[in-house]
């Protein structure tokens, strides 16, 4: 979906405590920025921000890293986080924003950063054969993934899409992830603690059917 240039959302971005400029910065001491030992859960393709804005002011335990490419969606996400956290009368604290190419995520996370849990959610399903090598759950992203995630680190994963969730079984499967839980029907399902996010609402209101899958790094 093409969204309207937003020609606030960078300066804006960079005048915010918990949008990092320059994560490259940050790469295998983001456990020291936090400032804490809590486990660190990395979100990728964050969008508007809407299912950061819940998670981050509902678990002031759990450190996060929300990854986007566009300063539109960005500047959205941090208007929703910030109004998230207004209502619970909290800081963010416990939330860093920031613009960064998944492709090239190893550029600012590394071993050293122990991701406990990674959340993709509706990732672009790039149907084309020859664009397939740069869906976010391809083999080559998750043997990336895998330098940073810690043992027994989780991936949470939820699409709309038949073709690219049958597809990332088999490549969980050839980057030796187990699958722990999966559903086909994720709204159906005994799952608990499910938070919406903007395209998993458009795609409900549809009728589509979210798939959801946790693969554990083994
Ligand atoms: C379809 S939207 C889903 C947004 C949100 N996760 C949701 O479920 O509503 C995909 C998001 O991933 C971002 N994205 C796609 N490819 C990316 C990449 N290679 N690096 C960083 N962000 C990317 C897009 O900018 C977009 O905001």
């Amino acid at each position: 979906m093409r969204m309207r240039k937003k020609p606030w959302a960078r300066s804006e971005l960079e005048c915010c405590d918990f949008f990092v400029i320059n994560p490259k910065e940050y790469k295998g001491k983001w456990k020291e920025f936090f400032g804490n030992d809590k486990p660190i859960y990395l979100e990728l393709g964050c969008g508007k921000g809407t299912f950061m804005a819940v998670h981050g002011s509902e678990n002031p335990d759990i450190n996060y890293i929300a990854i986007d490419i566009k300063d539109e969606v960005l500047g959205l996400a941090k208007r929703n986080i910030e109004k998230a956290y207004e209502e619970k009368n909290r800081k963010v604290d416990n939330v860093r924003l920031m613009a960064q190419e998944i492709g090239l995520i190893s550029e600012i996370l590394s071993k050293e950063d122990v991701i406990s849990r990674i959340y993709i959610n509706f990732c672009n399903p790039w149907p084309k054969e020859k664009h397939k090598k740069r869906r976010l759950t391809h083999t080559r992203q998750l043997e990336q993934y895998k330098t940073f995630l810690k043992s027994d680190g989780e991936i949470y994963f939820k699409t709309d899409d038949d073709e690219l969730f049958e597809e990332s079984l088999e490549y969980f499967n050839e980057a030796g992830f187990r699958i722990k839980y999966i559903t086909y029907d994720l709204h159906n399902s005994d799952f608990e603690g499910n938070v919406q996010t903007e395209h998993e609402r458009m795609f409900s209101e549809q009728g589509i059917k979210i798939k959801f899958l946790i693969a554990v790094k083994s």
